[in-house]
């Protein structure tokens, strides 16, 4: 799937204009759940806007406790009314967990596609035997993997998975929720730059091939500010310090 470098995580975003907004400054990826429960004001963000439907990849998610097989289409249908939208261009399992069964939930996600809800599936934070296993039964090949990624935790197997396998990663949480900007390595590289810690951080994530990113954000400040990011070419020097911080935090751990 060909994804633009930096897509719109919604998570937290529950007034339409920032989606509006988004929308104006540039964004054409917009990344929901229905457990952000946003999906209407993403819906409704997108409406208002002026840039056209077909121009914008929408992309939402199926909840664990939406993965059972009699259950996966009632969900989509749901996400889709609250969306305002007949299909979504991507859908993901959010986890593999609760009610997910691969020989069972996936073959109910090829379904969506082939009643034309969904464009493509997608799947989100997933082992690398997970991915193994979840290529045994979808039939639709894996869109995107959408995984926590940041100067604080970036998992290499994932990403040669999906090179391997000639899907993009989506990096969730580019910018470690906020803390990217208290650490040293990314404050050297982005007074380097004179830039913020934040778009040495998305430059960072963005820079590696085959990694797009949905770094979340409300004013329009800021907006423009990641979309520029991926603008910024660091050099090895740079990328190696980032890489340097030998800290495993993850956000959003099972
Ligand atoms: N698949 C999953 O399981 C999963 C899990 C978590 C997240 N996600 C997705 O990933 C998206 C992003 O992750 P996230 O929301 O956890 O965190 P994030 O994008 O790493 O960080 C967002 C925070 O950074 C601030 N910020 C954004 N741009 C900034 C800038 N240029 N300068 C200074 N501060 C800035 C935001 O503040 P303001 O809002 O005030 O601009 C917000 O507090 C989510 O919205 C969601 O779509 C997916």
């Amino acid at each position: 799937m060909d994804l633009p470098p930096i897509g719109l995580g919604t998570m937290g975003i529950e007034d339409p204009d920032v989606v509006e907004t988004a929308l104006d400054v540039g964004y054409r990826h917009l990344d929901t759940a229905r457990i952000y429960g946003n999906e209407r004001v993403v819906g409704e963000g997108l409406a208002a806007s002026d840039v056209p439907r077909d121009e914008v990849l929408v992309a939402t998610k199926l909840w664990i406790d939406d993965l059972a097989p009699g259950r996966v289409r009632a969900a989509a249908e749901e996400s889709l009314d609250r969306l305002g939208l007949d299909r979504v261009d991507l859908c993901y399992v959010h986890r593999p967990r609760g009610e997910y069964d691969p020989a069972e939930t996936l073959p109910a996600l090829d379904d969506l596609v082939s009643d034309g809800l969904v464009d493509a599936v997608g799947l989100s934070n997933f082992t690398v035997d997970q991915l193994a296993t979840a290529r045994e039964h979808l039939d639709a090949p894996i869109a995107a993997h959408q995984v926590e990624r940041h100067p604080l935790f970036a998992e290499n197997d994932l990403l040669a998975d999906a090179r391997e396998n000639g899907y993009p990663l989506v990096a969730y949480s580019p910018l470690a929720g906020g803390r990217v900007r208290e650490l040293l390595e990314v404050q050297a590289v982005a007074e380097k730059h004179d830039v913020t810690p934040e778009t040495a951080a998305i430059a960072w994530v963005v820079g590696t091939d085959g990694v797009v990113a949905i770094p979340k954000a409300s004013s329009r400040a800021h907006l423009e500010a990641n979309l520029a990011a991926a603008n910024l070419d660091l050099d090895a020097e740079d990328r190696d310090r980032i890489a340097s911080i030998d800290r495993e935090e993850e956000l959003f751990p099972e």
